[in-house]
C-alpha cells in the first residue's frame, strides 16, 4: 500500500454494546469487587485489557466453520481438521486438545514430572509457574540480562540466557525433566524470542539430552518480531519462521485462546510416543476422549481456521502496531513503559512511575484501581501481587511492578486507543496523589485472581 496509514484489515459485521459508566458508578464497583478489578463485573468495564486470551472476535470464516462441526465422541471429523492444521504447522507428531493452555500444563507436567524436580524456563506464566509447584517442582526463571531493564530498547528481550540454561541443566542433571521458553515472554513484557536464542538453548538441551518445550501461545507474535527484527528473515513469511521455531522443540502446550484466535481451546503437542501415552491417559482422566480433549467439535474447527488466520501478514502488521501506536503516544508523554512495546500489550512500569509507593504496598496494583477509576480501562497488574507470594509461604517484592493493558484481538479500533491514551495521560498527571494498596485477605495458590485488598490511606487518591 502506498499510504502510511496502517488501517484494521477487516470490516465489523457485529457489534457488542459497550455500556458507559460514571466514576461514581465505578468508585461504587470498586468497593463491592474488594479492590480486585478480577472480581468485577465486565460490564461496568469500557475498555477491557484485562487480557488477551479468549477475548478476540472470531471471523466469518470461523464461525461458518463452526457449523461444519462434527460432535461424534470419537474419531470426529473436526479433530482430523484440527490435527492436520496443528502438524502442518508445528511438525509435532502427537497433538493432544485441551480446553485451554493451563490444562495442557497440567495434564503434562503430572505425567513428566516428579516433585524436587526443576524446570528452566525464560520466564513461567503465573498458571505455569502455579502448576508446577503444586507438583513440588521448582520453576526456575533464567530471563536474559536486558530483560529485566523495562526502558532498554532491545529487540529480544523475550530471550533466555543459555549461560544460565546451561548451568541449571549441569548443576540439576538428573533432575530436570524438560527445560521451556514462553514465546512471545508475557511475564517478561510480551518480549520476543530469536530464532538464534531458540538454536541456542535447542543445542544447550541436546548437549544435557533434556528436551525442550515451548510455551507457544502467541507464536504468530513472536514470529512476527522475528521476521522485523532478527537479520536475515525480513523475507519469509511469518508461517515458514514459526515452523523453524517449532522445529527448535520436541514438543509445546499452548493456549489457543491468544495466537488460535478462538475463545476457548488448547492443545499439547509432543514428539515422545511414550510421554504422549502417558498424557492421553490422564487427558481421559480428568478432560475427554484424546480426539475432542474437553472442546466440542466446533471449538476444534474454530482453531484450525484461526491458526491460519494468524499468521496473515496484514492481520499481524495491524496487531503489532496497534500495541505500537500507543506505546509511542505514552512514551511521548513519559508514562514509562517496558521497552520496545511487546506483541499482546502495553506494560506500564509502575516502580518508575510511582516511586513514592513501595513494593510492599503494590504500586502496580494500585495503579491498576485508578485507570478504572478514573477512565474505567481494566487491566491486570503483573508484580508483587502476582508473584510476591513465594512457595514457604513468606513475601519477596517481584522483579518488576507493571500494568499490563493486553489487547484483545481484532476487537478495538484506533479510537478507542486514542481514548485510552487521554486515560492514561489523565491518571499520569495524578500520580502524586496515587497511594499503595494491601491485601486484606488472600488463598495461598495465584492470589491475585481473588484476593480481597484496600488502600493503604482509605483512598487510592490523595487530597
Ligand atoms: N502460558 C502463557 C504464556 C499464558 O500467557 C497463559 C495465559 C497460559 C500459559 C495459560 O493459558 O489461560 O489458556 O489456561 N495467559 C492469560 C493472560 C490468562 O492473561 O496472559 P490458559
Amino acid at each position: 500500500m502506498p499510504f502510511q496509514t496502517i488501517i484494521e484489515p477487516f470490516r465489523i459485521k457485529t457489534v457488542e454494546p459497550i455500556r458507559f459508566t460514571t466514576r461514581a458508578e465505578r468508585a461504587a464497583a470498586l468497593q463491592a469487587a474488594h479492590h480486585n478489578l478480577f472480581l468485577l463485573r465486565a460490564e461496568d468495564v469500557i475498555i477491557d485489557l484485562l487480557t488477551d486470551s479468549g477475548t478476540g472476535a472470531m471471523s466469518a470464516a470461523q464461525w461458518g466453520g463452526m457449523m461444519q462441526g462434527d460432535e461424534s465422541y470419537a474419531g470426529a471429523r473436526s479433530y482430523f481438521r484440527f490435527e492436520a492444521a496443528v502438524r502442518d504447522l508445528t511438525g509435532y507428531r502427537h497433538i493432544i486438545p485441551t480446553h485451554q493452555g493451563r490444562a495442557a500444563e497440567r495434564i503434562l507436567f503430572s505425567s513428566a514430572c516428579a516433585r524436587g524436580q526443576v524446570v528452566p524456563n525464560n520466564t513461567h506464566f503465573d498458571t505455569t509457574r502455579a502448576n508446577l509447584e503444586a507438583l513440588g517442582v521448582a520453576a526456575v526463571d533464567l530471563r536474559c540480562a536486558e530483560a529485566t531493564q523495562p526502558s532498554l530498547l532491545a529487540p529480544f528481550k523475550g530471550n533466555i540466557d543459555p549461560a544460565a540454561l546451561d548451568r541449571c541443566l549441569a548443576d540439576h542433571r538428573g533432575r530436570v525433566p524438560f527445560a521451556m521458553i514462553t514465546v512471545t515472554n508475557n511475564s517478561g513484557g510480551g518480549q520476543p524470542v530469536s530464532l538464534a536464542n531458540l538454536r541456542e538453548a535447542s543445542a544447550v538441551c541436546r548437549k544435557h539430552g533434556v528436551p525442550l518445550l515451548l510455551d507457544c501461545c502467541r507464536f504468530a507474535e513472536n514470529a512476527w518480531f522475528i521476521k522485523q527484527r532478527e537479520p536475515g528473515q525480513a523475507h519469509r513469511t511469518p508461517f515458514e519462521i514459526a515452523r523453524d521455531m517449532f522445529a527448535c522443540a520436541d514438543g509445546c502446550t499452548m493456549s489457543a485462546k491468544k495466537d488460535g484466535l478462538v475463545n476457548i481451546g488448547g492443545f499439547l503437542a509432543l514428539n515422545d510416543d511414550e510421554l504422549a501415552a502417558r498424557c492421553r491417559n490422564q487427558l481421559i482422566l480428568t478432560e475427554g476422549f484424546p480426539t475432542y480433549g474437553g472442546l466440542a467439535g466446533y471449538d476444534l474447527e474454530a482453531l484450525a481456521i484461526g491458526l491460519k488466520e494468524v499468521l496473515d501478514e496484514d492481520y499481524l502488521r495491524y496487531r503489532i502496531r496497534s500495541v505500537e501506536y500507543l506505546g509511542e503516544k505514552l512514551t511521548a508523554a513519559g508514562v514509562p513503559i517496558v521497552q520496545p512495546t511487546g506483541g499482546h500489550a502495553i506494560y506500564i512500569d509502575a516502580k518508575a512511575m510511582l516511586p513514592h509507593i513501595p513494593q510492599s504496598q503494590y504500586p502496580a496494583w494500585a495503579l491498576s484501581l485508578v485507570l478504572y477509576l478514573e477512565g474505567g480501562v481494566r487491566s491486570v497488574e503483573i508484580g508483587s501481587v502476582m508473584f510476591g507470594r513465594q512457595p514457604d509461604g513468606s513475601e519477596k517484592p517481584a522483579p518488576m511492578e507493571l500494568v499490563r493493558l493486553a489487547f484483545p484481538r481484532r476487537v478495538y479500533t484506533q479510537s478507542h486507543v486514542d481514548y485510552l491514551a487521554e486515560v492514561l495521560l489523565h491518571v499520569n498527571g495524578l500520580k502524586p496523589r496515587i497511594r499503595g494498596v494491601k491485601i486484606i485477605q488472600a488463598p495461598e495458590l495465584l492470589r491475585h485472581f481473588t484476593a480481597r485488598l484496600a488502600p493503604v490511606d482509605g483512598s487510592l487518591l490523595a487530597g
